[in-house]
């Protein structure tokens, strides 16, 4: 990495003509205006939006925590997505642009959508699937990841997106939980040129899972693959039956939902083995994900929009699924891994399809600077006018180079610090608010947030505590799936009426905001969020292991690292081989991104006379740094 550059400035304005062709000119004040009665603010950007019936109340806060947004009214996300779209001039505008790894390119516009997504709900209907019912999905990076998402939206279904880069135990797992009696796959994806098998996880994952009745699958590799009788339907086949074509003259119907109905569930980690299941819904979901869009990164019609993360996320949920559809945005979206098949390969496509806003996250800008400004600079950047980061905090020397490199020192940067649980950017600028590197400046208005020591009192600017969000915001989670008390537990118990965000921060003298990190057992290993337990448990999984701990270590690209430790089970003698066998046994339950990047054999792990392990002390000694303190250590 090039260290040359660590003079990110203290403060950034931005130039006079991004200021003058903002939406929003001053933040500050739209901010005050907002605190003063956060209610009316989101009625106002519910406004923006329809509804088959407008609410009887903005927020029911009678039952907190569980807040209920815009109650009595009716409404589907689709049609703010889709439907109102159909018949004005957006339905001729692009929806996706696509392009595949090998650089075909496929475009859908509106219409054409709104089409692909009235044969899917349909040929969903057929298979049974009825409002309320969850449906996994576990696809590439291909368009079909979004139809499939937004058909289930429209016929009332709860869609649960399995990240495709997710293995077997994992697809296992969120299965179940969710009691998907449908799949939706793929033959196989392609990642840096190599062939992901999907549908050869999918069945594994199936053997455990027998809750499964029927799996689509999509073509993508066109690889032979498994395809079971009377269980396994190609896509193609069904979206070209009657069935399916019948919307030609009889579209599917939206289905009129509740507000409060759930839209989606996204598994996500937390501080146990097992994943949780977050719970989003149709009518506040839409008002924070659209303003919080049309807000941060000023949208406008001509703009040509990439959130390079994957739709499998939160961040593809929020803003390359739902936000982009509802404002009428162009978004591009690219198949593969950055660096295919040379290191400019995101450099070129921003040229190819003059791309004017691009969000992503400060590994993937570390990664790419490692590579030199050779890449970059060959490509004509100019359409450029508005990056943006999240997953992490951005470091000095990548959100200079982001700037400096890609932006030509235009382009403003919205750091957006938001967590799958929040739905939508929670602390974000907007482009005329002055920046400081590495801080996404102040919360979004309608939201308020503090930073609590141990007791629950604010403390001091520039002291570093806890995040709280102290008041409802509409995109917020309603729930865990199938475990209130933990949603209570987990978020608003600490600190009673606060929600707690797992989070450490510190509030500067000017009131911005600074992100230092997790301080629960979640590790961010290339903006994905890893828990330590579900690690572990795949660990403890495989024959040999009779005891793992795992934690993150700072990494230059990553961000953190994840290393493992292991206890041998008696007859098991640590060799390279077991090693190599422990790393590749963890890959294959939960996916690449969760193979530890070092694996060490140890005798003993420390442990707290409580029995619980300390991961703080481990992570101590693998940085070098002091012990702490160790008064609860156990001899
Ligand atoms: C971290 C991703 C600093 C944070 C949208 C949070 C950030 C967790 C930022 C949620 C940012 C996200 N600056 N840290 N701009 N954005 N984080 O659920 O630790 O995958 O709690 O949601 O990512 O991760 P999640």
């Amino acid at each position: 990495m090039s260290v040359d550059d660590t003079s990110a400035p203290k403060l950034w304005t931005p130039p006079r003509d991004v200021v003058r062709k903002a939406t929003v000119k001053d933040y500050d004040a739209l901010r005050a205006t907002a605190q003063a009665d956060p209610q009316a603010f989101w009625e106002e950007q519910a406004r923006t939006l329809k509804w088959y019936r407008k609410w009887d109340k903005v927020l029911d806060d009678s039952h907190p925590p569980f807040y209920k947004w815009f109650t009595g009214a009716k409404t589907n996300i689709i049609q703010n997505a889709i439907d109102r779209h159909i018949g004005t001039a957006t339905q001729n505008k692009l929806a996706y642009i696509w392009e595949s790894e090998t650089g075909e390119v496929r475009t859908l516009s509106y219409f054409g959508l709104a089409r692909e997504v009235c044969r899917f709900g349909n040929v969903l209907k057929s298979m049974g699937v009825k409002k309320g019912d969850r449906v996994t999905i576990y696809l590439p990076r291909i368009l079909e990841l979004p139809i499939a998402m937004l058909a289930c939206a429209k016929i009332g279904a709860v869609h649960s997106v399995v990240y495709g880069g997710f293995s077997v135990e994992s697809l296992h797992g969120r299965i179940e939980d969710s009691e998907s009696r449908v799949l939706i796959t793929a033959d196989g994806g392609y990642q840096r040129g190599k062939l992901v098998p999907l549908k050869q996880i999918a069945d594994e994952a199936l053997q455990r899972a027998g809750i499964v009745e029927h799996v689509i699958v999509v073509r993508r590799t066109k690889e032979p693959v498994n395809m079971e009788v009377g269980r396994d339907y190609w896509y193609d086949d069904l979206m070209n039956m009657p069935l399916a074509t019948r919307g030609n003259g009889e579209p599917c119907p939206t289905e009129v939902m509740d507000a409060e109905d759930p839209l989606f569930m996204l598994y996500t980690s937390g501080t146990t083995g097992k994943p949780k299941a977050i719970v989003h819904t149709h009518g506040g979901y839409q008002v924070g994900v659209a303003t919080t869009m049309r807000m941060t990164f000023d949208l406008r019609p001509e703009d040509r929009w990439w959130c390079a993360a994957d739709p499998g996320w939160i961040t593809g949920h929020s803003y390359i699924v739902y936000a982009p559809l509802i404002l009428g945005a162009t978004s591009v979206m690219y198949e593969g891994a950055p660096t295919f098949p040379y290191p400019d390969r995101w450099w070129r496509i921003v040229e190819k399809h003059g791309v004017s806003i691009l969000y992503t996250a400060p590994t993937a800008i570390r990664g790419l600077m490692r590579f030199g400004e050779a890449w970059p600079n060959r490509h004509d950047l100019s359409s450029l006018r508005l990056l943006g980061s999240v997953g992490e905090p951005i470091n000095p020397e990548a959100w200079n180079w982001y700037h400096r490199v890609i932006g030509k020192g235009r382009c403003p940067i919205m750091d957006t610090w938001w967590q799958t649980e929040t739905g939508m950017f929670m602390i974000a600028p907007v482009p005329s608010f002055p920046l400081k590197p590495g801080s996404g400046t102040r919360p979004f208005p309608g939201i308020t947030a503090e930073v609590l020591d141990d007791a629950g009192k604010p403390v001091a600017p520039g002291e570093e505590g806890r995040l709280v969000l102290t008041s409802p915001w509409p995109a917020m989670m309603r729930t865990i799936w199938k475990d209130p008390d933990r949603y209570v537990s987990q978020y608003w118990s600490t600190f009673p009426g606060k929600y707690l965000t797992g989070d450490s921060a510190r509030i500067d003298e000017d009131g911005y905001f600074w992100i230092i990190g997790r301080m629960d057992d979640v590790i961010k290993v290339s903006g994905y969020r890893l828990g330590t337990a579900e690690i572990e448990s795949a660990l403890v999984s495989h024959a040999a292991v009779s005891e793992a701990a795992a934690i993150g270590v700072p990494h230059e690209i990553k961000g953190s690292a994840i290393w493992a430790y292991v206890i041998l089970r008696a007859g098991f003698t640590a060799s390279p081989a077991l090693n190599e066998e422990l790393g590749a046994h963890v890959s294959r339950e939960m996916g690449p991104i969760a193979r530890p990047e070092r694996i060490e054999f140890v005798n003993a792990l420390p442990k707290t006379r409580s029995g619980k392990i300390m991961r703080r002390l481990l992570k101590a000694r693998a940085q070098g740094l002091p012990d702490g303190d160790i008064s609860t250590l156990e001899e």
